[in-house]
């Protein structure tokens, strides 16, 4: 049993779960609560190497092998980040985790989608997030904000990332007591609301 609380943040690239997890993070603080925001791939230590891999590497990186170095980047955070936080009772606000790896690597890549639940569960020894909100936005939208500089994930094709949005809709639709999704369109100050409500409720 943890004492804090574990909330993810997914979505496509360009969704703006960046902005909006650093708002709640600065209104939880505010508010006395003691929050740790964190990310993956690569939060500190080695999963910074890990990340710098998976973002820059330009030769050929199999599915399999990029499935698995995020798993790595995963059970190294939950492990030594993620845990020790959530039992020292802090609110663990993370940017991506398991929902990213189903997303991208099973419904992106075409992995089976089965195994990456497996070997998630493997990566994370079976600790869930206890809220997951996922900021849908459309493929047009993400590309274009997401601009002409992109990395290795984000040169992926059109319809990748349409497989992927798709990916985690169909994750909300199927956890719905744990996936939130909420429209990134809205205003920046709209988009925040809604994710406050959804936090709150878990007080
Ligand atoms: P990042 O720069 O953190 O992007 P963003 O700001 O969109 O979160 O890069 C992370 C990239 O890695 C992003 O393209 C999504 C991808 N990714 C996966 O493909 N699988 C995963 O399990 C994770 C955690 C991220």
């Amino acid at each position: 049993m943890t004492k804090g609380l574990f909330i993810t943040f997914e979505g496509g690239d360009g969704c703006g779960k960046t902005t909006q997890i650093k708002l709640i993070d600065e209104y939880l603080q505010n508010k006395g609560y003691k929050t740790l925001l964190t990310r993956e791939p690569g939060s500190k230590g080695l999963g910074i190497k890990l990340r710098e891999i998976l973002l820059n590497y330009d030769g050929e990186v199999s599915p399999t092998c990029e499935s698995f170095l995020f798993l790595a980047d995963r059970a190294q955070h939950v492990d030594c980040i993620i845990k020790p936080a959530l039992e020292a009772g802090v609110i663990v606000l993370c940017d991506r985790h398991t929902d990213s790896t189903v997303a991208y690597q099973g419904y992106g890549r075409g992995l089976d989608i089965e195994q990456i639940h497996r070997l998630n569960k493997i990566a994370t020894s079976g600790l869930k997030p206890d809220l997951t909100i996922v900021l849908d936005v459309d493929v047009e939208t993400s590309q274009a904000r997401v601009g002409n500089e992109k990395d290795r994930m984000e040169s992926a094709g059109v319809e990748f990332f349409e497989r992927v949005r798709n990916g985690f809709l169909e994750i909300a639709k199927l956890e719905p007591n744990r996936v939130k999704v909420i429209d990134s369109k809205q205003s920046i100050e709209q988009i925040h609301q809604q994710i406050l409500e959804l936090i709150k409720n878990e007080f």
